[in-house]
């Protein structure tokens, strides 16, 4: 109605109008033409028969007369020559055809060239003296020719009839054209619409508006949302006091309680036959510590790789597992994975290629082409299992870690309305080393099916982007961190992971007191000995050679506390079969043995190597036993271990000596920060963590620990669902708006 109103009504006012204006003027002209046609055609007929009749007249009488009232039939034939007649020289009526009306008489003094209106129509009478065939002054007659105008309105009857249709046409097709050119710039205005709540051109500084008229709004609205969504995201952090009830609100409030998927390669919890018992193991991973408390908060769904050696016996007939076995609150999806696939997906192209190419601990990536083609099958395989698993279209999909690059893209092709936040839990390496990996391209593009890329560090972020701006065509907004790849947005953030407070294992904790007495009793360690920690996988991105190493140097540069320290390195075996691996393991076992004997007397024996799994009770014992923990990654993503040391240490002493190339040191400067490269300066700080006071222990622990009670790992979950919500909320518009 309102197009009509607005458009067709006004149309059709200026047809009517143009119409008023145009048929009579059209129809004067063709008229005038006709009648300049039919004066013509009376001539060519009089210059025709002008001969032949002249040479009748002056035959004799009568045979003449009956052959001119012939040649009048013939003539008048034609139909728009209405009737014939023809006046001898004194102007009386000789010969006539039948349909020559009575009234018309011969010319008097003029010849005639005039219209008239018969009953039967107009007509045009034309009349022409005629001259003797021999003397050409003497008149012998007067033809009169009557033409048959009735044609003329007919034709112009059908002009007006065209003219009509020519201007309705006309008209039709001006509001055709106005449409289609109406309609494709109104697209290019939703376009521009679209991706501006897309945040297309909102976060791509570089993005230029389809409109032009949109580039004034567009910085505008740019600056806006920036500061509004800067401001409301710290608002919303800050205001929540953040645990699982949050994260759970986070989930109903803003994600509509949608359903939470996380798909890792390790899994929480691995059955393990031992000795005809079937026991629960929990894996020595980072990854798992953090996502365990996140899923027991969301319940959900876990996929991941079945790897105990009693998994298969215990999940029900679509391989799913309720857990946790103590208070069962989501479900565990396993997924099994043959020798091979292991070996190539996990061992091979995980680990042998990804892991080292990531890492800065100068230990050559492996690429084989035979592991990328098993890497591959693998995500396929998780993906499929993800839409198997999914509920609903639009999943909240959380993807863990290295093992899982191509997931997000190929889970996006299964279910392209998930939202699927990918985090990568260790480092990402600068442009040039990433370079290395033949297959780059395909890792990056995989990754970019991801609604959000989350690191640990900004640095982190900062490799990636630059990564994919040396490697891919896309659009990138650095202001606002965001990759706009083959149409799809993906930001880029960075949450440092966390761990949950306060920590499951200190309900039933026993005192320090106890932990240290009982720890001290199990390495038959003397009473006042002071004690070192560190808990590691046996592997060599965590500087455990560099830590033994400072331990030795701390001797030789303090010999006071030889037989008065000792330092416990819990190191959980790991991913064993790898060449590497196994070298570093017996470098450590070596180096370990070196310096107990440099050092060892009677009972005394400076560093003890558990070269074992503990599970996390057992480790959160020995975390509140110790003087201080040492973290020596040679380069890591977080590193939980320094936060559960301190989540630990409810005494508020102890201290905590960190490496500068693990991301927790950008959190906790609190802490002895040490290059672990340096093994002097990490001798030297474990003599002063050894000789700290307790005031300014107390001091450094507390402020740590505080931190870590605000950062903790459900603030690392609910700041991604947050964005993520905040994501879907976007999408939700652009769906309502795209045609
Ligand atoms: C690192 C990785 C995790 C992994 C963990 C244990 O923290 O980021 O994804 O689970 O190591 O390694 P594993 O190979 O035993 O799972």
């Amino acid at each position: 109605m309102k197009i009509f109103l607005r458009f067709l009504l006004p149309l059709i006012l200026i047809i009517c109008a143009l119409a008023y204006a145009v048929v009579p003027l059209v129809d004067s002209l063709t008229i005038k033409w006709f009648a300049r046609d039919i004066e013509a055609r009376s001539k060519l007929i009089f210059s025709t028969i002008q001969e032949p009749l002249a040479e009748l007249i002056t035959a004799q009488e009568n045979k003449g007369k009956n052959k001119i009232e012939r040649l009048f039939s013939k003539a008048t034939q034609d139909e728009r020559l209405y009737a014939m007649a023809l006046c001898d020289k004194n102007n009386t009526l000789f010969v006539k055809n039948s349909t020559f009306p009575d009234d018309i008489t011969c010319p008097t003094s003029n010849s005639y060239n005039m219209m008239k209106e018969l009953p039967s129509g107009p007509i045009y009478i034309a009349s022409y003296v005629l001259y003797h065939p021999t003397d050409s002054n003497l008149k012998i007659g007067e033809l009169i020719l009557l033409h048959d105008l009735s044609f003329i309105e007919r034709r112009s009857a059908l002009t007006k009839e065209y003219i009509i249709y020519f201007l309705v046409s006309l008209g039709m097709i001006i509001a055709l054209l106005t449409i289609i050119v109406a309609k494709i710039s109104f697209l290019g205005w939703m376009k521009g619409i679209r991706a501006l709540v897309n945040g297309e051109l909102l976060w791509n500084k570089s993005a230029k508006a389809t409109s032009p008229e949109f580039d004034p709004i567009l910085r505008d609205l740019r600056h806006f949302v920036r500061e509004v969504e800067k401001e409301r995201r710290f608002r919303d952090e800050v205001r929540i006091s953040w645990n699982p009830k949050a994260l759970k609100g986070i989930l109903q409030k803003e994600l509509l309680d949608e359903e939470v998927i996380i798909v890792s390669n390790r899994e929480p919890y691995l059955h393990v036959k031992k000795e005809n018992k079937i026991e629960i193991q929990f894996p020595a991973s980072g990854v798992v510590t953090a996502l365990e408390p996140i899923m027991r908060a969301c319940s959900g769904t876990w996929i991941a790789h079945g790897s105990g050696s009693a998994d298969r016996e215990v999940v029900d007939k679509n391989d799913r597992i309720v857990v946790p076995p103590d208070a069962p609150s989501y479900t565990l999806r396993r997924v099994w994975l043959s020798k091979e696939e292991e070996d190539g997906y996990y061992l091979g192209f995980a680990n042998e290629g990804l892991w080292p190419l990531c890492h800065i601990a100068h230990v050559r990536p492996i690429f084989r082409s035979s592991d990328w083609q098993v890497y591959q099958k693998v995500n396929k395989k998780f993906a499929e299992a993800v839409a198997k698993e999914a509920k609903t279209k639009n999943p909240v999909i959380l993807v863990q870690d290295y093992h899982f690059a191509l997931l997000p893209k190929l889970i996006n092709e299964l279910l392209p309305k998930a939202t699927i936040i990918t985090f990568w839990h260790i480092p990402w390496p600068n442009p040039e080393s990433f370079g290395i990996c033949p297959w780059k391209d395909e890792i990056l593009e995989g990754l970019l099916g991801s609604t959000i890329i989350g690191f640990h560090t900004q640095f982190h972020c900062n490799n990636f982007i630059e990564t994919v701006d040396r490697y891919l065509e896309c659009r990138i907004d650095r202001a606002n961190s965001s990759i706009s790849f083959k149409g799809k947005l993906s930001a880029v953030n960075n949450y440092p992971i966390s761990i949950e407070y306060p920590v499951r294992w200190s309900k039933n904790a026993k005192s320090i007191e106890t932990c240290r007495s009982d720890v001290l009793i199990k390495h038959n360690i003397r009473a006042e000995t002071l004690i070192g920690v560190g808990v590691d996988r046996m592997d060599y991105t965590k500087g455990i050679l560099e830590r033994f190493r400072s331990v030795e140097r701390l001797f030789e540069a303090f010999p006071e506390w030889i037989g008065k320290f000792v330092f416990i390195q819990i190191a959980a075996p790991s991913r064993s079969s790898i060449d590497n691996y196994q070298r570093f393991s017996n470098e450590v076992e070596v180096l370990a043995s070196k310096i107990n004997h440099k050092f060892s007397s009677g009972n005394y024996v400076p560093i003890v190597l558990i070269a074992e799994h503990r599970d996390p009770a057992a480790v959160f014992e020995y975390y509140r036993a110790s003087n201080f923990c040492f973290v020596s990654s040679l380069h890591d993503g977080m590193n939980l271990v320094a936060k559960e040391y301190l989540a630990a240490k409810d005494d508020e002493l102890g201290m905590l000596i960190l490496s500068q190339f693990a991301g927790a040191a950008q959190e906790l400067p609190e802490a002895i920060i040490v290059n672990p490269y340096d093994i002097d300066q990490c001798a030297q700080a474990i003599n002063s963590a050894l000789s700290m006071s307790v005031t300014e222990q107390k001091e450094r622990m507390q402020s740590m620990r505080s931190y870590i009670q605000e950062f903790n790992v459900y603030r690392w979950a609910g700041r991604m669902l947050m964005d993520a919500a905040r994501l879907r909320r976007r999408n939700k518009i652009l769906g309502k708006i795209s045609l």
